[in-house]
């Protein structure tokens, strides 16, 4: 050792990295990473009707709400700082059909919540969620014929329902249905309807994931049969999503997500090292119900789990955070 130690059984370093750990003075002066409110989308559920405010099991504190409470919650995120709302539509089983038309209704109950609460809260931008599970009666992202689920047959209805959505005031379209060329036909699609001024996130490297659980509680939306594997990625796989990102940006995505988050915070890292666009992650439901679950046995603090979780995401390189911990996190930064 080249350190000589001392009578007190110090040794002599040159290099103490504690030194910058010493007080929360310091700590604070030292921090590489630091979450803001405007860094969150909070995603949300909108159902129809008056006043119906129908919690989600297995998401403590997220229910589907009716859009005159949703306006409460948007205002609410509004005040708090957070930058957007992702909506996603509670679709009653009548309403499903195989080709989701009630997905382009220019009166639907997305397009409804979209031009409200643009009118009501203007402050908060608005991301629309493009993909056909909500409105299908297969539950697949695509148009499903017999066992496939179809590609270019899928891009005019996902095209279709951001029109819709655009017609209605949304400021993106967050297409998550993994279908190929779809960012490249949508951009075409809205720009020939004259809404080049809306933007496109792009769920880029979607992965086929166990996490998305209780959002399909949630939405009603599992797949009736088969799995979404061929559309959503491997988790086994980091090129391929960097493919598909710069594939996406090259058909005219405004922003690109890795989604789930927590468990590709290297695919997030890659990403952010890759592109030029703002690169967004997705705290999905499973991550979210995880952390609740855990601290409901005593097991973790909710709160410091959150913020643990949520500053690591930003830390690998996201720009953008969807994550229902959205006015939780941003309360507990005020
Ligand atoms: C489907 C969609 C899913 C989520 C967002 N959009 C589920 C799926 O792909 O089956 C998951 C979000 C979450 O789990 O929080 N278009």
């Amino acid at each position: 050792m080249a350190s000589k130690k001392t009578s007190q059984g110090r040794i002599r370093l040159t290099q103490r990295p504690r030194r910058n750990r010493r007080t929360e003075a310091l700590r604070a002066l030292m921090r590489e990473t630091v979450l803001q409110p405007g860094d969150f989308i909070l995603p949300a559920f909108v159902m129809e009707g008056k006043n119906q405010r129908v919690p989600i099991s297995s998401m403590k504190n997220q229910a589907r709400l009716s859009i005159d409470l949703l306006l409460d919650l948007c205002k609410e995120a509004s005040d708090l700082g957070i930058s957007g709302i992702n909506l996603y539509p509670v679709v009653p089983d009548a309403k499903k059909d195989k080709y989701a038309k009630e997905s382009a209704n220019p009166n639907g109950l997305l397009q409804d919540a979209i031009s409200q609460i643009k009118a009501k809260v203007p402050g908060l931008a608005i991301f629309g969620d493009v993909a056909m599970d909500p409105y299908s009666t297969d539950g697949h992202d695509g148009l499903v014929m017999g066992d496939e689920i179809i590609n270019d047959a899928s891009l005019p209805i996902l095209a279709e329902m951001s029109i819709a959505q655009a017609k209605a005031g949304v400021d993106f379209v967050a297409p998550s249905d993994m279908m190929d060329g779809r960012i490249g036909y949508i951009r075409k699609a809205l720009d020939e309807a004259g809404y080049e001024h809306v933007g496109i996130l792009s769920y880029a490297a979607k992965y086929a994931s166990v996490f998305y659980g209780p959002f399909r509680e949630a939405l009603d939306s599992a797949p009736r049969s088969g799995d979404k594997k061929t559309y959503q990625m491997d988790p086994a796989n980091k090129r391929e999503a960097i493919r598909e990102a710069l594939l996406d940006i090259q058909e005219g995505a405004d922003m690109v997500m890795v989604k789930p988050a927590g468990a590709y915070l290297d695919v997030i890292s890659t990403i952010r090292s890759k592109v030029t666009v703002p690169v967004a992650a997705f705290q999905v439901s499973g991550e979210y119900a995880m952390i609740h679950a855990a601290a409901e046995k005593g097991w973790i603090d909710a709160a410091r789990a959150m913020t643990e979780s949520l500053t690591s995401i930003k830390r690998a390189g996201a720009d953008v955070i969807l994550t229902y911990f959205a006015l939780e996190m941003a309360r507990a930064l005020k």
